[in-house]
């Protein structure tokens, strides 16, 4: 692929390159190259669910130095992330002369950065890849969160922090949850803690320090068991639950018909392969869509939305 060919660059999540190949094949943008973890296609960008991040404009420059490289950066835009995919001292040296790009982790809840934030990598030593827009708002699609290490049961928390950013929403005081799956209760914890209240539901006891939190119920049965239309409705539907994806499409179908929830999101977990037709059935959902979050495994997360 020569250098003016690239039309969109694609940020695949660690592990998960195979996958994001794959999904790109579907969607007719097969990458004509890679590099390191970058998909490079001659394709303008296309809506990949499982790249951490998109590069929208992607052009490619020659640089005689150093400096040179970093006062083209800087002469487009403030903000720069570097993504490393060889070359490592140069781009490094190139990094130190860009203005400092605020580190500091999220504390949870908080809205994602708003400032404009390119991206760019080294293809040569003499030769600068980079986009000044990009789908994500945080450096190589990675939002980092200040963790907490002693309150939740689970790291899984942090995939509900990471999707509730992504939606710019979260539950507060006053609204109602239903945590499916919920067990040991790292998701629990964390509504509880927003001041929502939350009934969470699982086969598996939830750990007592989590039911013991104020505004949790427990209800240790079957998610499937539920029928929603006997259920009072609920603000928000949380479901990290393992099963099939067949049949918690099932269940996201049921919850919507039934106008139980305002809002949906919802771990889709794959087994073995990747099953695209089952996610292209979720995004079918009028009203709904799907992302491959950072703190997501071989999952992505569904998010709907009542009209
Ligand atoms: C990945 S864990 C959930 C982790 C949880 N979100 C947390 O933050 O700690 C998946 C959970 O799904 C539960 N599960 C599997 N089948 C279920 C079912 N039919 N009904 C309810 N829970 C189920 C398992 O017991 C397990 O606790």
């Amino acid at each position: 692929m020569t250098e003016a060919d690239i039309g969109s660059v694609y940020v695949a999540p660690p592990g998960f390159d195979s996958v994001l190949q794959a999904e790109l094949e579907r969607l007719g943008s097969a990458p004509n190259a890679w590099l390191g973890r970058l998909a490079l296609c001659s394709a303008p960008p296309v809506a990949s669910v499982w790249a951490l991040d998109v590069w929208t404009a992607p052009e490619v420059h020659r640089i005689a130095s150093i400096g040179e490289a970093a006062k083209l950066l800087k002469s487009r835009q403030r903000n720069w992330a570097l993504v490393p995919t060889g070359h490592f001292r140069r781009a490094a040296l190139i990094e130190e002369r860009l203005p400092p790009v605020k580190a500091a982790p999220l504390e949870f809840p908080q809205l994602a950065p708003t400032s404009p934030l390119g991206a760019w990598t080294l293809m040569e030593p003499g030769l600068l890849l980079f986009s000044q827009s990009k789908t994500s708002a945080f450096p190589a699609g990675e939002p980092r969160f200040a963790e907490d290490r002693e309150g939740p049961p689970s790291r899984a928390y942090l995939k509900l922090w990471e999707a509730c950013t992504r939606l710019g929403r979260w539950p507060v005081a006053g609204e109602t949850c239903l945590d499916l799956g919920a067990t040991p209760g790292g998701w629990t914890w964390a509504i509880a803690k927003l001041g929502a209240a939350v009934t969470a539901v699982d086969r598996a006891p939830l750990a007592p320090s989590v039911q013991s939190m104020p505004g949790v119920t427990f209800r240790q049965e079957s998610a499937f068991g539920l029928e929603p239309r006997d259920e009072a409705r609920v603000d928000w539907l949380f479901s990290d639950v393992i099963a099939y994806p067949n049949r918690l499409l099932a269940l996201a179908k049921r919850w919507i018909a039934a106008e139980r929830v305002g809002r949906i999101v919802m771990s889709v977990k794959f087994q073995g392969e990747t099953d695209f037709e089952v996610m292209e059935a979720f995004a079918a959902i009028p009203g709904g869509r799907l992302a491959h979050l950072f703190h997501n495994k071989h999952e992505v997360t569904f998010f709907w939305e009542a009209p």
